[in-house]
């Protein structure tokens, strides 16, 4: 055998072992291992063999760092197809999840054991590719054919009981893995040891009507994406073939999208999201308690905050201004977990036990004084926010992390107004914060190691996606935003339009447009910005005044029912305001613009030019560390689509000559906003990609 798959005989009985730490994945050697430990059954005097797997897991698919390396025998589905081909009973036990190429290999085996708490799925969609060692041909078998499509375009993850309700598995057990595989085989060996092949059942029916009804559905819902639909396409014409062949037509269209540049950037996402947190200087850094967390301000953010600790098991004390803001902080508290409620996340009896035992809301930041970590959200202002740090630097326990969530503010400048720099940081949230997977976490130039530890902590507490940041207005994330949108809003004083901008984006693949987000956030937001700005701006930048006179007139967006786009009862999520066309007419016939036609092409090339370049500016100057960094804020916090896998991704995907040609393009017209970020350059001249600055 391997170190990876060991062969054990008990009695009649022959155990094999998969054990590959950390999550069993299907890796060459479990490969390698399954085929000899099957062979040796194969030979051998046993009756029947167990196969289960060691660890916190059963297999959890194909081994992903595999995949765009040289193929090595023997493949996963000729593994499959070895352990389906055994002439004497193979059982299988399936504990933590068996997914993707897991649970193909247990559907390989004869019969199917699974542990109640267990889960079983075929997340493959979720890479960009389909169940390409069987799944699509053998769990049709055992479900009908739409049960099955549906469980593998929807990626999710079957609970034990209705896996043994759609006659995926034969027996639930509440033993150990192993136990219940021995259980399960004496009483084979008992009832006469019978080869059952999945691969020998009947094709299943097809019903063309439903089919065509989920296709259709599956092409509005994933936009732009290839997996889900050629998923369904591999499972429906294997009903109509010779399972072999089905089989072939698996491997077939498995491949053409294993080759696919969505699956590159699916892959590039999965690894990016696990990758954020691990940064080297933290190695072995040991961080600080997070317990119990303090939230200074109950608005928008604190509220949301609050709530994201609280579903997380931590207790918070909030503190706001005055009673009547307490109260209201509560309200919009109760409110978001009252939503909870309603959609079966959160059980009426837990909501009552958090919002009674786990939260309070305070007005004396005294109450503070024993908090580890204590994170402000108080309004957008350089004096309120050091106000609030000079009072949380009396009252907080030495060694308490002092956390601000500005969107833009230098947190250097906060920090220097406590007598412990060392121990502040950002904690940036995006809202509303208990949903947005994203964290940005700001290390400033005295934030000690272990504060930074322990923002990485707090994450993982909260299942947040954490990227560290370093001290610029805006941060990654707003930074990047705030180019881009600029970007955009060039393009619309020279004629394009918001509506066909925002259009052209959500067609490229973003969920939303940079005025529809405009209108979500507030078009207030914006015009802070700008106002804060203005100071410091340079002649030479052009901005969109027309926003300005959208806020003047009182139209901040969806929360007014009026922005960029309508909201009322006819078109709750927003149609085109035909008066905004005037306004900008109105402006660029001010400035004397003779406005041009853009195509949705050249909206979309000149828009991810500046998205690029500014994140190159980014990685460039340390306040990223990998261009990585830079695709996962992008991912989980603005809306930028997994399966392009971010922007630096993105360009390294279409080339980087071909994004710095678009740039000097258009710095002919508008030299100032467009100067090439000098990294960008140097990749370019070096010929190298942002990939390679990802140590991947
Ligand atoms: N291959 C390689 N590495 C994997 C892996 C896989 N299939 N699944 C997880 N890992 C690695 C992770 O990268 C991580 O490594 P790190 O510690 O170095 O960052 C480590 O295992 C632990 O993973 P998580 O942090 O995600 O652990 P969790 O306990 O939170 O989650 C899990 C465990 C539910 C198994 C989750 O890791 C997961 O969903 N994995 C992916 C499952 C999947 O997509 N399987 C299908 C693969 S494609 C396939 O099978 C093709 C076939 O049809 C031919
Ligand atoms: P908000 O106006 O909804 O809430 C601010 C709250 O702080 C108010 O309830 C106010 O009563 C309270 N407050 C003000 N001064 C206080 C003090 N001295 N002590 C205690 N409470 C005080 O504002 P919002 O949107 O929640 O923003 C808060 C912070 O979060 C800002 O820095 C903002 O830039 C940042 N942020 C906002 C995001 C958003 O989408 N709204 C996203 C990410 C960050």
């Amino acid at each position: 055998m391997t170190d990876s798959v060991s062969f054990e005989t008990q009695g009649d009985i022959a155990v094999i072992r998969i054990d590959h730490p950390p999550v069993n994945a299907a890796s060459h050697a479990v490969r390698a291992g399954l085929v000899a430990a099957f062979d040796r059954f194969a030979k051998g005097p046993e009756k029947v063999a167990v196969l289960y797997g060691a660890g916190r897991t059963f297999v959890a698919g194909a081994d992903i760092s595999e995949f765009g390396k040289t193929p090595k025998e023997p493949s996963l589905p000729d593994v499959v197809n070895h352990i389906e081909a055994q002439e004497k009973p193979v059982v299988c036990v399936i504990h933590g999840t068996a997914l993707g190429g897991g649970l193909e290999i247990a559907l390989g085996c004869h019969y199917r054991v699974m542990l109640r708490g267990a889960r079983l799925g075929l997340p493959e969609v979720l890479l960009g590719i389909l169940p390409g060692a069987g799944g699509t041909q053998r769990l049709p078998r055992l479900t009908g054919l739409m049960p099955a499509i549906e469980i593998i375009t929807s990626a999710r993850q079957v609970p034990a009981q209705e896996a043994l309700e759609l006659n995926i598995v034969d027996a639930l057990s509440d033993a150990e893995p192993l136990t219940a595989g021995l259980n399960f085989a004496t009483e084979l060996l008992v009832t006469g040891p019978k080869v059952r092949r999945v691969g020998e059942l009947p094709a299943p029916k097809v019903d063309q009507d439903a089919v065509d009804a989920l296709r259709a559905k599956l092409a509005k819902t994933h936009r732009g994406q290839i997996a889900q639909v050629t998923a369904l396409d591999a499972a429906v014409r294997g009903a109509a073939l010779p399972f072999a062949e089905g089989l072939a037509e698996e491997r077939r269209l498995f491949m053409e999208l294993f080759n696919s540049p969505q699956r590159a950037a699916l892959v590039h996402a999965f690894f990016g999201e696990r990758k954020v947190a691990q940064l080297p200087e933290l190695k072995g850094v040991q961080p600080r308690a997070t317990a119990q967390v303090g939230v200074i301000g109950g608005g928008t953010m604190g509220g949301g905050i609050a709530v994201a600790c609280l579903l997380n098991k931590l207790s918070v004390t909030l503190i706001e201004r005055d009673q009547t803001a307490a109260d209201k902080a509560r309200a919009g508290i109760e409110k978001m977990l009252a939503d909870s409620v309603k959609r079966g996340k959160l059980s009426p009896e837990k909501r009552d036990a958090l919002l009674n035992d786990a939260l309070t809301i305070a007005t004396d930041y005294a109450a503070l004084g024993q908090y580890d970590v204590i994170i402000e959200a108080v309004f957008e202002s350089m004096d309120v926010k050091k106000e609030v740090f000079a009072a949380l630097d009396r009252v907080a326990k030495p060694g308490a992390v002092l956390a601000t969530n500005t969107s833009y503010l230098d947190v250097n400048e906060i920090a220097a107004v406590t007598s412990r720099p060392e121990d502040v940081l950002g904690l940036h949230f995006f809202s509303p914060a208990h949903v947005m997977k994203l964290l940005e976490i700001v290390q400033a130039d005295k934030t000690a190691p272990e504060v930074l530890a322990t923002g990485f902590a707090l994450a993982k507490a909260l299942k947040k996606v954490a990227v560290r940041a370093g001290v610029c207005d805006g941060f990654i994330g707003n930074r990047i935003l705030k180019t881009y949108r600029a970007a955009a809003d060039h393009m619309v004083l020279d004629g394009a339009s918001p509506f066909q901008i925002d259009r052209a984006l959500v067609d490229f693949g973003m969920a939303m447009g940079p005025y529809a987000v405009a209108d979500l956030a507030g078009i207030d937001i914006g015009y802070m910005t700008r106002q804060r700005l203005l100071p410091t701006k340079d002649p030479r930048d052009r901005w969109g005044d027309w926003a300005d006179k959208l806020y003047e007139l009182g139209r901040l967006g969806r929360k007014t029912g009026r922005g960029y786009y309508i909201y009322d009862d006819e078109s709750p999520r927003g149609r085109p305001d035909p008066e905004i066309d005037a306004m900008i007419a109105e402006e660029r016939a001010r400035r004397g613009i003779t406005p041009r036609e853009f195509t949705d092409d050249q909206i979309v090339e000149r828009y991810m030019a500046a998205m690029i370049n500014e994140s190159a500016k980014v990685v460039g100057e340390g306040i990223a560390k990998r261009p990585l960094d830079v695709d996962m804020v992008l991912l989980f916090g603005y809306g930028f689509p997994r399966w392009r896998g971010g922007p630096l991704h993105y360009a390294d995907q279409i080339g980087l000559d071909k994004v710095l040609a678009t740039i000097k393009a258009a710095a002919q017209e508008d030299p100032y906003f467009w100067q090439p970020a000098p990294l960008l350059e140097e990749l370019v001249a070096k010929g190298r990609s942002f990939s390679s600055l990802n140590g991947e």
